[in-house]
């Protein structure tokens, strides 16, 4: 959304700290031997605290508050009391809701306890190409010029970007305009960022995969060729200089 007043740069705001601030208690929360149902009841719990709504939940039917993929899940992974997080595992957590009309989304990845399968160079690439994507966008600059850089910069740690999956537009909805802040560069896109505008900045970095397919479970997804594939992602609002973090509350960087 394009930000005109102080209250909807507030409400902006507000949202973003609240969907930042449960992620990072839910990444705080997850534990060996606890299932991504009651991690995700967690979750739930502490947005209805804050009076905001879940996004997927409330607007897409998604079987629960956030969005949990394990290991060979992609995206989208559904909660579930039968997923029983072990040593190791790769775990990424999306988080996006909406208070007062306005929306907000961030997600990340991370390895719990003992990095026993060695996913930390790929989580790190991930937050590491996400961070330096985000510096260099700035009221002007090209749509198509970050997804080079973020395919680049993937390319260079020895990894992929996943081709299907994007960062939006987000603010009066969960996606808006752009609707594809895609992961490489799409030669036709002239589309450029805005100052003043909100996005949500996600990349998607695998292992093996370029392209993520659906199961039949209409919702989990994995990679083409398998493997692994991390996600970062922060709402941010656009600026003629370095954008603000809206969701900086989720301690990715700390
Ligand atoms: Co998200
Ligand atoms: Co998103």
């Amino acid at each position: 959304m394009s930000i005109t007043t102080e209250s909807e740069l507030l409400g902006m705001k507000k949202v973003s700290e609240v969907v930042g601030t449960t992620l990072k208690l839910m990444k705080e929360y997850a534990k060996i031997g606890m299932s991504t149902k009651e991690l995700d009841a967690y979750g739930g719990e502490i947005l209805k605290r804050y009076g905001a709504k879940s996004a997927p939940y409330e607007t897409y039917g998604f079987p629960g508050y956030a969005c949990i993929s394990v290991n060979k899940e992609a995206a989208h992974g559904i909660p579930s009391k039968n997923k029983i997080l072990k040593e190791g595992d790769l775990i990424n957590i999306d988080v996006s809701a909406e208070l007062n009309g306005f929306w907000s989304d961030n997600g990340g990845s991370f390895v719990l306890g003992e990095d026993i399968h060695n996913h930390q160079p790929l989580v790190d690439a991930s937050k590491n190409i996400l961070h330096k994507a985000i510096t260099n966008i700035k009221g002007g600059v090209k749509i198509a010029d970050i997804g080079h850089l973020i395919e680049s910069e993937a390319k260079k740690s020895g990894f992929k970007v996943i081709k299907n999956l994007a960062g939006h537009g987000v603010g009066r909805s969960l996606h808006e305009e752009p609707e594809n802040i895609l992961n490489y560069r799409v030669r036709t896109n002239r589309e450029r960022f805005k100052k003043n505008t909100t996005v949500a900045i996600e990349t998607f970095i695998s292992t093996k995969s370029t392209i993520a397919v659906e199961l039949n479970d209409g919702w989990t997804l994995v990679g083409n060729k398998g493997g692994y594939v991390t996600q970062h992602e922060q709402t941010i609002l656009i600026t003629d200089n370095t954008p603000i973090i809206l969701t900086e509350s989720n301690g990715m960087w700390n």
